[in-house]
């Protein structure tokens, strides 16, 4: 891994893109690359508008997060074309004119109006793949509309899977935050405070709110660690309080992080233990992110290797084998292992077979895995176990067949903690795997 700025590894980034657009443009029969930036949207029968998101396609050219109306033109053999929208507005913050290290390898062009970026797009609007959502149509009777063609898209996402080096140093800052706001969190945790009063010291040592994180922070305490996506944030602590589960990331210059933390509040207790084993298991996972390991097989050593947890915590009252053969594991286990990373927090094409499109279909019976391909070199991917005590699959679990081979005292015994997930992000190299989250947290010790 390098240590070089951003400005160092940007030229190499934007050559990168361009090889990979002149390609996806060529496999679509079209001329330009053209993508807006995407555009505000309203709530219903309202004038307030919902948080801005970025067009993905827009933010793997430029760093810029906050810039409706803009639009990126790439022509193979041309500089790429930035316009860049910087409207006259007494009511808003206007954005700064565009500044930084990736400025100068772009032809901008500043608009005061949205409809003015329409000039400086290619004439022909029927030989471009124009890569965004319909609302960014511009022009008469919307010329300008996104057509999204499969074949580009195809092309863009597969390859989008490889990171550049100036990727991983954006992750790599994204980690950062992360992990100082994850040591907030259980300080706050600590102290007694709520999940709102915790989340908001997440926030504060992160320096970003709850729109420019990656995704919606996951603070759970006690029993709301079982909720996958418990997004709630209670006013108030319970007690007592038992344990802490955090699933939250940062951004940065539009890439993300995506890391979870469990803690007991009794460092001596049982809870802890267990938290302990998930952690042991979730490390040797992440040591199999490697060149040419497909990642199903790690998502089913998964299913071994959890199932083996509990039985070894009296949980259940079989081998791991025939607990993940009877779908037993699934009740206990009900995610995948983990996801592709990058521009977005699940990121795009986690099945694809090829860069011309094709499916790799999941393993039978693991419907929520979202990644099936074979890892490479500057793949990041999540590895992200988890034990959960959650009512339904538990209510689900003892109308079954499989409620004879679970000890019920014992799933009573770890109900109110919730649940555990640990989560890392991890870069798959040439040689053994890196993993960003790790490195962090071991860093600022
Ligand atoms: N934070 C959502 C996930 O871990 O996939
Ligand atoms: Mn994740
Ligand atoms: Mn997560």
């Amino acid at each position: 891994m390098t240590a070089q700025t951003p400005a160092a590894l940007y030229p190499d980034h934007l050559d990168t893109l361009a090889a990979r657009a002149t390609a996806a443009l060529e496999r679509g029969g079209f001329d330009h690359l053209v993508v807006p930036s995407g555009t505000l949207h309203y709530q219903v029968f309202d004038d307030r508008d919902y948080p801005y998101a970025v067009n993905p396609q827009f933010k793997a050219w430029v760093p810029l997060v906050r810039n409706p109306g803009s639009w990126l033109v790439f022509t193979p053999g041309a500089k790429p074309r930035l316009v860049y929208l910087q409207p006259r507005d007494y009511w808003h913050v206007v954005p700064e004119a565009p500044s930084g290290y990736w400025v100068d390898h772009f032809d901008v062009k500043v608009v005061r109006n949205p409809d003015d970026a329409l000039q400086h797009l290619p004439r022909n609007a029927t030989r471009c793949a124009i890569l965004g959502e319909p609302q960014s149509a511009l022009g008469r009777y919307g010329a300008f509309a996104p057509n999204n063609p499969q074949p580009v898209l195809d092309y863009l996402d597969y390859h989008r899977a490889y990171k550049t080096p100036y990727e991983l140093a954006m992750m790599r800052e994204a980690t950062r935050r992360a992990v100082r706001g994850h040591r907030a969190a259980e300080r706050a945790f600590r102290a007694g405070a709520s999940e709102f009063g915790i989340h908001l010291a997440y926030c504060q040592a992160v320096g970003q709110d709850a729109n420019e994180l990656p995704y919606g922070n996951i603070v759970a305490l006690n029993g709301h660690g079982a909720v996958l996506h418990y997004t709630e944030l209670d006013r108030v602590p319970p007690k007592p309080v038992r344990s802490f589960l955090l699933d939250a990331g940062a951004s940065h210059g539009g890439y993300a992080a995506d890391i979870t933390r469990t803690h007991a509040a009794d460092r001596g207790g049982e809870f802890q233990a267990f938290i302990d084993a998930v952690e042991r298991a979730e490390l040797a996972l992440c040591d199999e992110v490697r060149a040419g390991v497909d990642y199903r097989r790690i998502h089913l050593d998964a299913h071994q290797r959890l199932a083996g947890i509990l039985q070894e915590f009296g949980i259940i009252r079989c081998g791991a084998e025939e607990a993940v053969a009877t779908g037993l594991s699934s009740s206990f286990f009900p995610h995948g292992i983990g996801h592709g990373l990058g521009l977005q927090v699940h990121d795009v094409a986690g099945f694809a077979a090829s860069d011309a499109g094709g499916t790799i279909d999941k393993p039978e019976g693991h419907p929520y895995l979202r990644l099936t391909r074979e890892l490479a070199p500057g793949m990041v991917v999540t590895i992200e176990p988890g034990l959960y005590f959650a009512d339904m699959l538990l209510e689900e679990l003892q109308a079954g067949d499989n409620a004879r081979r679970v000890d019920w005292d014992r799933v009573e015994a770890f109900r109110p903690y919730g649940g555990v997930r640990i989560e890392d992000n991890v870069v798959c190299t040439d040689d053994g795997p890196v993993n960003l989250t790790r490195e962090e947290f071991a860093a600022t010790a």
